[in-house]
């Protein structure tokens, strides 16, 4: 995991050091195809402390990240999701840049002069609202967690993924800057019997869902920044939904239009798909909006190698839909034990929490897991209890809400893998 190739110090060459002097040494090389994602190269000296570094500017005013960070995004093969490489993560914020995506028919480019919100239906007011209307209300700034309903249903009936990247990458946070919905609702006013909103994007999707009033009314948000910036074109430039706790997917980006009514409108995405088949009964759940408590080891995890028994901090994310984490526990020997982890301040509701735990490893086959316990006394399941609860995976790949207990195993070599309880 923090071993990094020594490459490009190879490519340059002491040749290009010696001809690089006074300015050349400060401009940005980009002729190298290794670059990496967000970084931009620049000769590296053999002593920082004999030349000056490169001038303030040259980077156009927007910042990269070092040349030897190489950390992205998995894409999958359809293109269709990223996932966020949670194994080289620190903290709890997401770099923006390494946030989940999952898109349902790409990212739109839109011109945030000429997009507009319009909340209409069951209202006393119908209003259009342009981004420059938006930012005049008064906003909040709230860090929240974001995890797509499908996030570790590959994982459900087998260990199918080498990494926590792809077993649990579809879960990202960021701080979120927007107005409070029920603020915007207040202004349009809402006539007797007003009970779902209709939420659409303005992708080609023309993504919809169907949220009730009550979460539109208490800490739903139309959000337009993220991570003190401009919200990024692929989390719904220039405005999205954000719906704390809730699956992914009804946070609806590209906000263009939320129509008020009486009833759920039953689209495609909360009927043939984002409902939970119960393959026991053939029936389905559907409306199942919050994302239950869950948690992750994310050192060491899947394709890392330990380099010999001694310390090692066990650490790894922990969140719940339904508000803080109350406690993280960790066993080192399959579940037979558990102690408690310690929780990393500040402890945020609907927001990821890191946790850390001191291991000394003795060299011996090892399987790590991790167990939250939400602020509700709601604790993670196991893969058992989920299929106990809704019948096994018969086909496909869909299994929503799947937030089972993770196992790594470690082998005498020090190798971890992906495993799944007996
Ligand atoms: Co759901």
């Amino acid at each position: 995991m923090f071993a990094l190739e020594p490459t490009r110090r190879g490519l340059l060459g002491n040749a290009g050091l010696v001809a690089a002097v006074g300015a050349t040494v400060m401009l940005p090389r980009t002729t190298f195809a290794k670059t990496p994602p967000g970084a931009v190269e620049f000769q590296v000296p053999e002593d920082p402390t004999k030349e000056p570094g490169r001038l303030m500017g040259v980077d156009g005013g927007y910042g990269s990240r070092s040349q030897f960070e190489t950390d992205v995004r998995w894409v999958n093969p359809t293109r269709t999701a990223s996932f966020t490489p949670l194994q080289a993560s620190y903290g709890t914020i997401t770099p923006s840049g390494l946030h989940y995506e999952r898109h349902h028919a790409g990212i739109p480019n839109i011109d945030p002069a000429r997009h507009r919100l319009i909340i209409h239906g069951m209202v006393d007011r119908p209003i259009r609202y342009s981004l420059a209307d938006l930012k005049r209300f008064p906003t909040v700034s709230r860090t929240y967690f974001l995890e797509c309903s499908g996030s570790s249903g590959s994982e459900i009936m087998k260990a199918r993924e080498p990494t926590v990247q792809r077993t649990h990458g579809l879960v990202s946070t960021s701080e979120w800057t927007g107005v409070p919905l029920s603020t915007l609702l207040k202004q349009t006013g809402l006539t007797p019997g007003a009970a779902w909103v209709l939420a659409e994007g303005s992708d080609a999707a023309v993504m919809t869902r169907s949220v009730p009033i009550d979460k539109c009314l208490s800490d739903a948000l139309i959000v337009f920044a993220q991570n003190g910036e401009a919200i990024r074109p692929e989390q719904g430039y220039p405005m999205r939904l954000f719906l704390p706790g809730w699956e992914g997917n009804i946070s609806i980006k590209w906000l263009r239009r939320l129509e008020v009514s009486d009833k759920p409108f039953y689209t495609r995405e909360e009927t043939s798909k984002y409902t939970d088949l119960i393959t026991t009964t053939g029936k389905a759940r559907i409306f199942t909006f919050t994302m239950e408590a869950k948690s992750v080891i994310t050192f060491p995890s899947g394709e890392m190698n330990l380099p010999g028994a001694g310390f090692y901090e066990i650490t790894g994310l922990a969140w719940s839909g339904r508000g803080q984490i109350a406690r993280v526990e960790i066993s080192t020997d399959g579940g037979k034990s558990w102690s408690l982890a310690a929780l990393q301040d500040p402890v945020l509701p609907i927001c990821q929490t890191r946790f850390r735990f001191p291991w000394i490893w003795d060299g011996t086959p090892a399987i790590i897991q991790s167990r939250a316990t939400d602020e509700t006394g709601y604790t993670q399941p196991t893969h058992q209890q989920l299929v106990d609860e809704r019948g096994p995976l018969e086909s496909g790949p869909l299994f929503y809400h799947m937030n089972a207990i993770q196992s790594w195993s470690i082998s005498a070599d020090g190798s971890v893998k992906n495993a799944h309880p007996a």
